[in-house]
């Protein structure tokens, strides 16, 4: 290991297998850029900086990119040993230096560290990976003593060499020095007219510098990716090493390959992750807290004793103990739910808060609203909080029932122990303990006949 460390992260590449005019670095697994779990990852080991070579997609990558780290532009595409040559003179003299590719995105901290412990003394360290299917991949040579004598690019390999199955991970150490020394020598005379950072392997055995593979235990965490395919199966490796790690912390969850993190989850202990729930940005579940099926959490709190019924979407909001939620339920940014609240089917929520034990059970619209304590809201109530310019706010107090299709026109108050009647229009501020009522007279026509269709001749 180096007792200084840089940092240089590759990420200037188009990714044209990506068919994307989205630059590679910046699709997403679990919620994360590719360039962010790099980042993340490289930082634990306490580099005395990361650089990052950037190019294709120009300042979206960077903007993208939030954290301290030295950019360097790659003016033109010349390959990945060009690449590493714009970030060197950015590195003091006596470093050592780790690079890394941002289309590698789920190497461990710990891979990197035995890497760095396995780079000779002035020499070379590549990480090798040995793989069912190399197509596409740089390809570790090999003598017949087992020590390496160079990579060569698929486009360049003979037919012998490409059935060679220990590739090139793309991640590669050694010190400045022998970085600059190796790298001035390096020419395009290649199928693809690039400098290959790789071509510093042949030259190093050369050169008599010392070069050393450290073979990577797990090849999942070094799969590149260069399509659309591998990021695919690299979420699906990412979600499962995430929630074995969760489910070992006691978290029960009822298929890991059918449920989707996009952040950071916390949990308390018996809780449980039905099918094909979405995580996203920061969720707090306490404890015995049951996310039904294809529900989607994104930065909520949920506290103890909670049942989700399935189909239920909480974005922005604290819910409080024992709350029965859904199924088909939805809470909108803003909303805080007291012990023991019952919100049902087809009920939409938003900005709302709703005292301890309220039920609201069926198709209605909360919006803008500070509900007390025990209310019963009566299926089809609707907060009209929109005048067509502005907002308004619903305040009903405790004790209070609200017959079914009720609307209440914001701004308005409704004091406490208020009875309001079936199909009533609130449009004035109700002091406590009224019954209020708005109901057009119920009129009956006996015998009524209704209109026979008219017969076509
Ligand atoms: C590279 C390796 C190959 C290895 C493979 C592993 C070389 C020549 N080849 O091939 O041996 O098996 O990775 O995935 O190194 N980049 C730049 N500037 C450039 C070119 C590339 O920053 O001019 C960056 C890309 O953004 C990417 C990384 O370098 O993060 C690798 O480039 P890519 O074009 O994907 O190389 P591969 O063909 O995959
Ligand atoms: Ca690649």
């Amino acid at each position: 290991m180096f007792e200084s460390l840089e940092i240089i992260v590759l990420a200037a590449g188009k990714g044209s297998r990506m068919h994307s005019h989205l630059p590679k670095v910046l699709h997403k697994i679990g919620g994360k850029t590719l360039l962010q779990h790099v980042l993340k990852e490289a930082e634990t080991l306490n580099p005395k900086r990361i650089h990052v070579v950037y190019g294709f997609g120009g300042d979206a990558v960077r903007e993208a990119t939030p954290g301290d780290y030295h950019w360097v532009r790659q003016e033109e595409l010349l390959g990945t040993g060009h690449a590493v040559m714009q970030a060197l003179p950015g590195c003091d003299a006596d470093s050592g230096v780790l690079i890394l590719v941002s289309d590698i995105p789920l190497i461990r901290a710990e891979t990197m560290k035995r890497l760095l412990d396995a780079v000779p003394e002035h020499g070379v360290g590549v990480l090798t990976s040995v793989v069912d299917n190399p197509e596409g991949l740089g390809r570790i040579i090999r003598a017949s003593d087992g020590s390496i004598t160079g990579i060569v690019e698929e486009k360049d390999c003979s037919a012998t060499e490409r059935q060679i199955n220990e590739i090139n991970t793309g991640v590669i150490a050694a010190d400045v020095n022998t970085l600059n020394v190796l790298l001035k020598q390096v020419r395009n005379s290649n199928a693809q007219q690039e400098y290959y950072l790789t071509d510093i392997i042949g030259l190093a055995v050369k050169d008599k510098f010392g070069v050393a593979g450290f073979q990577a235990e797990d090849p999942m965490e070094c799969g590149g990716i260069n399509n659309k395919i591998q990021l695919a199966c690299a979420e699906r490796y990412y979600q499962k090493r995430l929630l074995e790690g969760y489910m070992a912390a006691g978290l029960i969850v009822a298929d890991p390959a059918r449920a989707d993190i996009r952040g950071k989850l916390t949990f308390g202990q018996n809780t449980f992750l039905d099918v094909n729930v979405i995580i996203e940005g920061d969720v707090i579940l306490g404890n015995d807290v049951v996310v039904g099926a294809g529900s989607v959490l994104k930065d909520c709190c949920i506290k103890d004793g909670s049942v989700i019924s399935p189909y239920t979407i909480i974005e922005g909001s604290v819910i409080g103990e024992g709350a029965t939620l859904g199924p088909f339920a939805r809470f909108r940014p803003g909303c805080e739910l007291m012990e023991n609240v019952h919100v049902g089917n087809f009920v939409e929520v938003k900005k709302s808060k709703l005292g301890k034990g309220t039920k609201s059970g069926h198709l209605s619209y909360l919006g803008d609203s500070d509900i007390g304590e025990n209310v019963n809201i009566g299926a089809g109530t609707i907060t009209c909080n929109y005048d067509g310019a502005n907002k308004w706010q619903t305040k009903i107090g405790n004790d209070v029932f609200v017959g079914s299709d009720t609307q209440l026109v914001a701004p308005v108050t409704v004091g406490d122990g208020v009875t309001i009647g079936a199909g009533t229009t609130v449009t004035k501020n109700i002091p406590d303990n009224n019954l209020v009522i708005t109901r057009a007279p119920l009129r009956m026509i006996p015998g009524w006949k209704r209109p026979a269709k008219i017969k076509k001749k």
